[in-house]
């Protein structure tokens, strides 16, 4: 099977440049002779070799999925070029999103490139400088309301649940099927980039929409015959949230404003059975164990991503502790979006620069040499 995947990637260095995503996987996805052609780059984002982060861990065979590498920052733009793509192919003039900041700055950039009005709900206060820029400087309408996500998505929903034939609008949140699709072609580099699939997936979960989509990816591929085995696929939600694990709500004070903390993941049912059918779990971890890892990627390994996507090496780091990890098995963690996107937090962590004179003398006896 292996050798399948080698050849398309062996092809591919001979062509030039990938595809774009939605092109490249066309056979996989909802594209139609119809669809329109729309990309920003989205997709063929590096799988790394954690070298040092994963000796420290105990876990050798540890890769990363830089999904900050994509246009806009985060994973989110393999699934909006798909949902603004099929927008425009059914007419719409104009999209909406509830967000975090991550989903609203794709629909904004994505939404500027297709002509299309773009209106963003946002929860009030509560989100990252760098998203919230990203979508105003887009030129989106940004709606701040006086809620958290959950009464965002709520909103929007109910905004867009019955066509107003005066305001025709799409809502572009993972709710809508086209963002999966989209989002599940991750599942698919990672399988050829690896030659097959990992032995473990693990990822942040928030709304619980990006696990269903790597599950479908991997099964996808499985059920094409293009790899043998599917990944344990691991979730990692941020304490606070409402625990897909034990099934109930428990609300705690938001701690890092950025820990993506849903209290009603949209997806949560597909998310369990990705769970159930890979023999994985959903676990929770805490903002310390969330910024330790987030700090260790950058200081190891030079990769700076965004809090919420240190969730899953968080959880790595948990399971691996207690054993619950094979250490020969192959594991890729999913960061999920970029470390620039948020600088109050990096400020937390940050030293003071040391400060000199400007001359050679000046700066030797600072630095100690
Ligand atoms: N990581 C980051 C950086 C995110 O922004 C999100 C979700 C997730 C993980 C969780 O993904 O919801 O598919 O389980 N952000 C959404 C947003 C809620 O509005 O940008 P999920």
């Amino acid at each position: 099977m292996s050798q399948v995947l080698h050849r398309l990637r062996a092809e591919e260095a001979t062509v030039g440049p990938r595809p774009r995503l939605m092109q490249r996987f066309a056979p996989f996805l909802p594209v139609t002779s119809s669809t329109p052609s729309l990309s920003l780059g989205e997709g063929a984002t590096p799988l790394v070799h954690a070298r040092n982060l994963g000796r420290q861990m105990g876990c050798p065979n540890l890769y990363l999925k830089l999904e900050g590498s994509n246009p806009t920052g985060s994973f989110k733009d393999r699934g909006m070029v798909m949902a603004v793509a099929k927008a425009l192919e059914d007419g719409a003039r104009a999209i909406i999103c509830a967000s975090t900041g991550n989903t609203s700055a794709s629909a904004a950039a994505y939404g500027a490139a297709a002509g299309l009005e773009v209106v963003v709900v946002l929860p009030q206060g509560k989100i990252a400088a760098g998203k919230l820029l990203q979508a105003q400087v887009a030129g989106a309408r940004v709606l701040a309301i006086e809620g958290g996500f959950d009464e965002a998505l709520a909103v929007v929903r109910q905004l867009t649940e019955v066509p107003d034939p005066d305001h025709p609008v799409t809502l572009v949140n993972s709710v809508n099927p086209y963002r999966l699709q989209g989002q599940k072609t991750a599942a698919f580099e990672i399988c050829e980039d690896l030659g097959g699939a990992p032995d473990y997936l693990a990822i942040p979960v928030g709304n619980a929409g990006n696990i269903s989509a790597y599950w479908m990816g991997f099964t996808d591929y499985r059920t094409a015959g293009l790899v043998d085995t599917a990944p344990v696929m691991l979730g990692f939600q941020a304490a606070g949230a409402a625990p897909l694990v034990l099934g109930h709500t428990v609300r705690q004070p938001e701690t890092i404003a950025t820990a993506i903390r849903i209290g009603d993941p949209a997806s949560g049912d597909k998310a369990l059975r990705a769970r159930d059918e890979s023999g994985g779990r959903i676990e929770s971890v805490t903002d310390e164990q969330i910024l330790a890892a987030y700090a260790d990627l950058a200081r190891m390994e030079g990769i700076f991503c965004e809090p919420a996507s240190a969730a899953s090496v968080a959880g790595v780091r948990m399971l691996a502790a207690a054993g619950a990890i094979d250490p020969g098995a192959t594991i890729v963690c999913v960061l999920t979006g970029h470390g620039l996107k948020d600088p109050d937090t990096a400020q937390r962590l940050a030293e003071p620069p040391l400060q000199a004179p400007a001359d050679v003398a000046g700066v030797r006896a600072v630095l100690g040499w």
